[in-house]
């Protein structure tokens, strides 16, 4: 038996990196799994290679885009008929330019922001994840959502007080 068995895990920035090991934990404690990227190709490469591992979607997303979002919602509930953990991972990290913010290009400062601050709250705003039933269990069911998002600071504030997550 699996923690997550029965459960319907979708992680943002799963191509590479941390969100690819969020997608292999979920995967191994017995989640349906959908990996979700800008990197299309990138990550129907990483969901293929956690195949073995359990049930797993690739999908392609913009986390800064509502149209995108939903369209990622319904691909994942069309696979599995059900969202119960969303992973706000997605962000412009490991290839964000290393330079002053004296210096910064402001259009690139602007599409940082985007992903790496309202990209969140672009998803949670299309009522990705939340569950009914949740809604009315009250906010103690967070828990496992804080510790997934402890290394967000923003969206850990946000998910503690209004994400609805069961696990
Ligand atoms: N790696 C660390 O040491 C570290 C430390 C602190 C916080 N974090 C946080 O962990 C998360 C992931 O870090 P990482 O090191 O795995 O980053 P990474 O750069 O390796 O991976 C980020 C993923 O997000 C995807 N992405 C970027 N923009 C996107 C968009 N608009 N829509 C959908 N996907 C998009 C990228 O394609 C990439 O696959 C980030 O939220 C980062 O802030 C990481």
């Amino acid at each position: 038996m699996g923690f997550f068995d029965g459960k319907v895990a979708i992680v943002t920035g799963a191509a590479r990196g941390l969100g690819y090991d969020y997608a292999r934990f979920f995967l191994q404690d017995g989640a349906r799994v959908v990996m979700a990227d800008i990197q299309g190709d990138a990550v129907e490469e990483s969901a293929h290679a956690l195949q073995s591992s359990g049930e797993v979607l690739a999908v392609s997303v913009d986390v800064t885009s509502p149209a995108s979002a939903t369209n990622m919602a319904e691909l994942a509930v069309k696979a599995f008929g059900r969202i119960d953990i969303l992973v706000n991972n997605a962000a412009i990290w490991g290839d964000l330019q290393k330079i002053s913010l004296l210096e910064i290009d402001p259009g690139y400062w602007d599409a940082v922001l985007d992903v790496n601050l309202k990209g969140a709250q672009c998803l949670l705003s299309q009522q990705i994840g939340v569950e009914p039933a949740y809604l009315q269990s009250g906010p103690a069911s967070c828990r496992r959502w804080d510790y997934l998002q402890c290394h967000r600071s923003w969206t850990y504030l946000y998910g503690s007080f209004s994400t609805p997550v069961s696990a």
